[in-house]
């Protein structure tokens, strides 16, 4: 089953919007294997973002994503990574359709709420960095055969 690395940004958890964006996770047919909250380290975050090294945002983002708490977490299903990616919506919240995360809940490029791995080798990759093996669970849900 293919897992993909979900955190809800800073803005996300200030603004109280945890709870709903957990919700679109579950109300999909995902399975929760994995669920911290994490003060991100700048260590952390330059690793995660990596790949944006000396774009013009980097530093902005850089400090955004260790501004306050983050939650991690790791879902799983069937193309979790891309059904996962459609549930956010576009990166510019104000570009992003109704019925996304971004689209209903955000006008900001960089405070998006949520981030999501962006291809299965990624998610392997940031899974490793934010969480330790033994913090991810498995387990058969119930309601599997009908999702
Ligand atoms: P993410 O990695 O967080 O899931 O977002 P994404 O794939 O949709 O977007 P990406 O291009 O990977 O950009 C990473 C995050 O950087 C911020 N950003 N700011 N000011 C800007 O032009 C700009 N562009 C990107 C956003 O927080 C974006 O999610
Ligand atoms: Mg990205």
């Amino acid at each position: 089953m293919q897992q993909t690395l979900i955190l809800v940004k800073p803005d996300g958890v200030h603004r109280r919007l945890v709870g709903v964006i957990i919700e679109r996770f579950e109300q999909k047919g995902m399975r929760l294997a994995g669920l911290k909250l994490v003060q991100t380290s700048r260590a952390l975050a330059e690793k995660h973002y990596a790949v944006h090294k000396g774009k013009p945002f980097y530093d902005s983002l850089l400090q955004f994503i260790t501004s306050g708490p983050t939650v991690a977490m790791v879902w799983e299903g069937r193309e979790a990574v891309a059904a996962a990616r459609t549930l956010l919506g576009p990166t510019d919240g104000a570009k992003a359709p109704p019925g996304t995360l971004r689209g209903d809940f955000g006008l900001s490029v960089q405070n998006n709420l949520v981030h999501g791995s962006d291809s299965p080798e990624n998610a392997a990759a940031e899974i490793a960095l934010w969480f330790r093996p033994d913090e991810l669970v498995s387990y058969a849900s119930n309601d599997a055969s009908w999702i």
